[in-house]
């Protein structure tokens, strides 16, 4: 299978990957780096579950090409919490507001959250709800996430 050479920042280090050209961002960033927050729910950009952030935009990596990497920057779920291993503001949020259930959408949920909170530290409820749109979570009913997303904003 041919390979690609892609070269882009994760999580602030800059790092280089020799994977196959068909993969995709997503399954560079499990098999490749083992860094498995990002999950695959339906692996055709329906469901969220894969959200990372690039150059400042929340992307379903599970449709992300990884030759389209080149020289971008990459933040998933591994890479927000502070240097000494202190949860960000959004993951406290997410757990003391019983936003997490089986887990499976957090990551994902999270890393929307994110990228609209660093564009809008004030986010109204409906830009919030809008900015998770993209994001399925067959467990919480919504509520708690969209508080929790509301919570992090203050902090
Ligand atoms: S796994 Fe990527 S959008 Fe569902
Ligand atoms: S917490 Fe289970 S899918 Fe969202």
């Amino acid at each position: 299978m041919k390979k690609v050479s892609v070269s882009f920042t994760l999580n602030g280090d800059p790092v280089t990957a020799e994977v196959p050209a068909a993969w995709t961002l997503l399954r560079t960033l499990r098999e490749n780096f083992e860094f498995t927050g990002a999950k695959e729910g339906c692996g055709v950009g329906e469901c969220g579950a894969c959200t990372v952030i690039v150059d400042g935009d929340a992307v379903n990596s599970c449709i992300f090409p990884i030759p389209e990497i080149e020289g971008k920057s990459v933040v998933t779920i591994e890479g927000i919490a502070d240097k000494d291993g202190n949860l960000h503001p959004l993951q406290k949020a997410f757990l003391d507001n019983n936003g997490v259930q089986c887990g499976f959408c957090t990551s994902g949920m999270i890393m929307s959250a994110k990228a609209l909170l660093d564009k809008n530290h004030n986010p109204t409820e409906d830009e919030i709800r809008t900015s998770i749109a993209g994001n399925l979570c067959r467990c919480t009913g919504y509520v708690q996430i969209v508080e929790a997303i509301g919570m992090a904003a203050k902090k």
